[in-house]
């Protein structure tokens, strides 16, 4: 079963009409890079998918199972993994109380686990959400997405805030996660570092899909992946 797949999206806030028409899918043991500048409609696409932000047209599935107007709690029921850009988490929670809030779904990842992935964590457990650095939240979002064991885990610029060590840590859980048997759907600002992860990648402008294909074709067209990526992204190498 085709663990997500979205078609013909056309979502609004308000009266904004954000996205046009987007379709993307990830197939099963993928990580798929879900790309394009600021503004470009990546959150709104995957707010669509999580029925946070409900297109108005189109159709979400999550392992051939119709999601679409169901409540978020109803799709991450159902395996979908979700890390929200600007690490949503409790911050009058300890980190520990944080990693015991969502419900236990059986799988690889558990408490002892996560601590192990990110032993920052486990130094903090008894600090209050509020008072982790932004790059400990961004590991706080992530290993409490983890612990639901998602089929499918999609993460909002994960490496936003990181230290580029860290960040060479969340990409190897990326790995990881892939490796275990789920599948993965990742924005990311860092065109470089998520084409070389991704198995395929689309590229968002103006709330529309304007590339899709294999991460390798897109990441061998250095023009491409130059106007994308900007200045910015141009000091990072996190290549195997
Ligand atoms: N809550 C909102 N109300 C109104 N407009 C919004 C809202 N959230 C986003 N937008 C607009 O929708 C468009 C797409 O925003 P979105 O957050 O999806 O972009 P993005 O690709 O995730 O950008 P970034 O890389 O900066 O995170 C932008 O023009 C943005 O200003
Ligand atoms: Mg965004």
């Amino acid at each position: 079963m085709t663990p997500l797949s979205a078609v013909g999206l056309e979502t609004f806030y308000g009266k904004s009409h954000v996205l046009h028409g987007v379709s993307i899918e990830v197939r099963e043991g993928e990580i798929v890079a879900l790309l394009g500048r600021n503004g470009a409609g990546k959150t709104t696409t995957l707010r669509s998918i999580m029925g946070l932000t409900p297109p108005r047209e189109g159709s979400v599935r999550a392992f051939g199972q119709l999601v679409t107007g169901l409540p978020p709690f109803r799709v991450a029921a159902l395996g979908v993994g979700y890390v929200p850009e600007g690490r949503k988490i409790f911050g009058n929670l300890t980190v520990d109380e944080n990693l015991r809030a969502p419900a236990d779904r059986p799988g690889p990842w558990t408490l002892a686990r996560a601590y192990q992935a990110f032993p920052r964590l486990a130094e903090r457990k008894a600090n209050k959400g509020s008072q982790l650095s932004g790059g400990e939240q961004e590991m706080l979002a992530i290993a409490r997405a983890l612990l639901l064991n998602p089929k499918v885990l999609i993460l909002d610029e994960p490496s936003q805030g990181l230290a580029p060590l860290i960040v060479e840590e969340v990409f190897r859980i990326v790995r990881r996660v892939r490796e275990e048997g789920a599948s993965v759907l990742l924005v990311e600002q860092n065109v470089r570092a998520a084409v070389a992860l991704a198995d395929r990648a689309y590229v968002l402008d103006d709330g529309k899909v304007i590339y899709e294909g294999a991460a390798k074709d897109f990441a061998a067209d250095e023009a491409r992946v130059r106007e994308l990526a900007g200045a910015s992204a141009e000091t990072w190498d996190l290549g195997d």
